[in-house]
């Protein structure tokens, strides 16, 4: 896109997380988001979507959670509405089946991931890795993660979401070595409530000295609503 020559990040549409990593995602880097079930994964994911999309970025999102039925409905929900990019094609959505016994999923989905950025797309979202992964030997998900990188280096911005528990901690390690920023996201019990929280565990550029932890909840019809760090601690 013309307007967006200049900028070096792309803001997630939220003003604490962007400030967490430095200005927002940066250009051509590869992110990881990491968590357990219901940590907000998801939400986060859908939310970076959309300050995408208003930054004038060109969005390819693969999905193993949703229909693209499904995920509209999803977004719109947390007041997110993807129709108008959808049909303008700036965001073109991919529901992935994964069969158990599909051989080669990760070279299917890397080759598809190359062709979304030949046409033009400027940043991927795999949300999420994990079923694409369960079988898979720990060389063959870190070799697809070096050619996303790969990517990247060429002016692609890949955001990939994985599963805490698909993944064992050798392997974390040599994944979030190879990308430029790791959101690590988790769940807390704070009093009565449940709250989730994600920590900016590795980001290209961004200061550490303001904390690099924000807490929010997902709120129905509002979306991901941040909980001032006086609140989160109880
Ligand atoms: N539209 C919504 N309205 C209310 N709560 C939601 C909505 N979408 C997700 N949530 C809640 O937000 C939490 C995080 O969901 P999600 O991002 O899908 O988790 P993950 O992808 O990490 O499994 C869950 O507790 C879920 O119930
Ligand atoms: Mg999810």
């Amino acid at each position: 896109m013309e307007g967006n020559k200049t900028k070096t990040v792309i803001s997630t549409g939220n003003r604490e997380i962007d400030e967490k990593m430095g200005g927002g995602v940066p250009l051509g880097s590869m992110t990881l988001i990491e968590g357990d079930s219901h940590s907000g994964k998801s939400v986060l994911s859908q939310q970076m979507t959309w300050g995408s999309l208003n930054g004038g970025f060109r969005l390819s999102f693969f999905t193993t959670e949703n229909t693209v039925k499904s995920l509209v409905k999803q977004m719109q929900s947390l007041s997110i509405d993807i129709l108008d990019f959808l049909l303008l094609g700036r965001l073109r959505l991919f529901p992935m089946e994964i069969a158990q016994s599909k051989e080669d999923v990760l070279s299917i989905l890397l080759q598809a991931v190359k062709a979304e950025g030949q046409r033009g797309s400027d940043m991927i979202f795999i949300d999420a890795l994990t079923p694409c992964i369960t079988t898979t030997p720990p060389e063959a998900v870190l070799r697809f993660f070096e050619q996303c990188k790969r990517l990247c280096s060429e002016g692609m911005t890949v955001v990939v979401i994985v599963h805490s528990h698909a993944v064992d901690r050798d392997l974390l390690v040599r994944i979030t070595s190879l990308c430029d920023a790791h959101l690590r996201l988790r769940t807390e019990e704070v009093g009565e409530r449940l709250i989730k929280a994600m920590e900016v565990a590795k980001v290209r550029g961004a200061s550490k000295r303001t904390g690099n932890i924000v807490s929010f909840e997902v709120e129905p019809g509002f979306g991901m609503r941040i909980i001032p760090i006086s609140k989160a601690q109880g």
